[in-house]
């Protein structure tokens, strides 16, 4: 078997961690069940583009479960756990991910995946997707993407008619974004910010770029750890929301001057710049949970410094030609993942059931085009269920009268 890890002999860790994550995703655990006694992906090959964590490698091992041959490469350079990977190659399962590796490595470790001909892409960032359609390479049925930004990037593919199969965007479902990119983000971003710096957020100014789901969660977190939390936008309609939640909304020049730490979550280019870095106080701290890292423009940042050094793991201090020192965390990459362990398994077993379930619905499916789809919201509505049950949480029934009452538009005053 083919594989490209950092060191086999780490399996033993990973072996634990896996399984420590498994007990916290109990849906992904029932898909698995039924998994190794249906074997819907019998003899599939799937080609995995994710972070390679406990929680991945439970759904890789849910994926081999249910019949596929399995091949993993990271979507980020900095977020492999090299234990975890070992761990998978010695379930049988082909890994090329290796913590630090390079620019060149995170491609060449990618076509190594492409070059064993998977049938089903599972993406996070839609770097494998594009790459398959740059290299023109046949024979895949469908994929499926996790992230917002994957997302936007296959719906653009979509929009411009280059796109050669179909495609599940998992990050669409209801049990996925409003979990996975609400409080997975939160506390992950939260605990990678801390294990980098181990600084007091309670008191200081917290300035959160974007609003969207991951930033909501981002902000409730860092208010709930005691910050004045700050949020930029250039939305007007999610400048407004974050108004009414109860935050400070104001631009990045301004904000600039006044904040002790910012992260930015807006899935786009360039949000922290020259001119705002230069605004900021002497100990300001920067990192990005956005899903690349070019949301700090670190050239600019390179060009207006007279030296770096590393002081810790993933934080390094930059002093400015102007004499401050300014904090770049984890390279500007996922520092959630990089500094921490990405979000915890209890919110990765919906986004994961997510995954699972996509792959089999493609697989089950004959009148895909070649679109962005979302799941079904059966689907998505099943795993809530089973995340409730698996929680202890009942719910109420409709009655047969409320039924009536909601199909009906004669009721009125
Ligand atoms: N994305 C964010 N957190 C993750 C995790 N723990 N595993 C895989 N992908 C992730």
């Amino acid at each position: 078997m083919e594989y490209n890890i950092k060191d086999r002999r780490l399996s033993k860790d990973g072996y634990k961690r896996i399984e420590w994550a498994e007990t916290k995703m109990p849906v992904l655990r029932l898909i698995r069940e039924r998994f190794i006694k249906e074997k819907p992906l019998k003899n599939k090959r799937i080609g995995c583009c994710l972070h390679v964590t406990t929680e991945t490698a439970n759904l890789a091992m849910t994926l081999k479960a249910g019949g596929a041959k399995v091949f993993l490469t990271a979507s980020n350079p900095l977020s492999t756990q090299d234990d975890v990977a070992a761990a998978l190659v010695e379930e049988g399962i082909s890994v090329f991910a290796i913590k630090g590796e390079s620019r060149s490595e995170y491609y060449h470790n990618m076509n190594q995946v492409i070059k064993n001909q998977p049938e089903i892409l599972i993406d996070d960032g839609a770097d494998l997707i594009s790459t398959v359609h740059k290299k023109k390479v046949k024979g895949i049925i469908g994929g499926t993407e996790e992230t917002t930004t994957g997302v936007i990037r296959l719906k653009q593919m979509a929009k411009d008619n280059v796109l050669q199969f179909p495609v599940i965007a998992v990050n669409d479902s209801l049990t996925k974004h409003l979990f996975d990119n609400r409080y997975g983000t939160g506390q992950s971003t939260i605990d990678g910010i801390l294990r980098a710096t181990n600084i007091l957020i309670s008191g200081c100014n917290f300035v959160v770029a974007g609003y969207g789901w991951c930033g909501k969660g981002l902000a409730m977190r860092a208010r709930g750890c005691g910050a004045n939390v700050i949020v930029t936008e250039v939305d007007p309609i999610k400048a407004l929301e974050a108004r009414m939640d109860g935050y400070q909304v104001m631009p990045m020049i301004e904000a600039a001057k006044i904040g002790d730490i910012f992260i930015t979550v807006t899935g786009d280019i360039n949000v922290i710049r020259k001119e705002h870095i230069l605004k900021m106080k002497d100990g300001a701290i920067i990192g990005n949970s956005g899903h690349f890292d070019v949301e700090i423009d670190k050239n600019g940042l390179k060009q207006i410094t007279r030296r770096k050094r590393m002081l810790r793991e993933f934080c390094e201090e930059y002093t400015l030609k102007n004499g401050r020192r300014i904090y770049l965390l984890a390279e500007g990459r996922l520092v959630n993942l990089a500094a921490a362990e990405g979000h915890p398994a209890m919110v990765m077993d919906m986004s994961f059931a997510n995954q699972a379930l996509a792959v089999e619905y493609i697989l089950k499916s004959s009148d895909l085009e070649n679109k962005v789809y979302s799941l079904p919201l059966e689907i998505d509505q099943e795993i809530a269920r089973l995340k409730l049950k698996s929680m202890g949480i009942k719910i109420d029934k409709l009655t047969p009268e409320q039924e009536r009452y909601l199909a009906s538009w004669e009721l009125g005053t």
